[in-house]
């Protein structure tokens, strides 16, 4: 078996779209489908504020703009791309295995 949170077949999430999941936690998780089977995946909260960016948030390419305010992280790395956001926001390892988005969580 695989390592790591079974998120949801990747069919679930169109290409450009935002899914998510929860962790053990309860924190919540943001998963980008940019497009075909490459995903992505970070906390779900910006750093910047309490906004939720998978349901405030627009996904443009590999940048998630923050609805509230409307900075932006490069869902790739985590790395802010423009202000008001300065904090990077955690990434999680995803990757798709036979038709199934999967994060590392550890
Ligand atoms: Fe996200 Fe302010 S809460 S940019």
């Amino acid at each position: 078996q695989p390592t790591g949170l079974a998120v949801c077949p990747l069919n679930d999430i169109d290409e450009g779209g935002i899914g998510s999941t929860y962790l053990e936690d309860g924190t919540r998780i943001a998963i980008y489908r940019v497009r075909g089977e490459e995903v992505f995946a970070t906390d779900d909260k910006c750093t910047h504020g309490a906004s939720s960016l998978c349901d405030e948030g627009t996904l443009e390419g590999h940048v998630i703009e923050c609805g509230l305010h409307l900075g932006s992280f490069d869902v790739r790395t985590g790395k802010p791309v423009s202000t008001p956001c300065t904090k990077a926001v955690r990434t999680y390892a995803a990757q798709v295995r036979n038709g199934t988005i999967w994060i590392a969580t550890e």
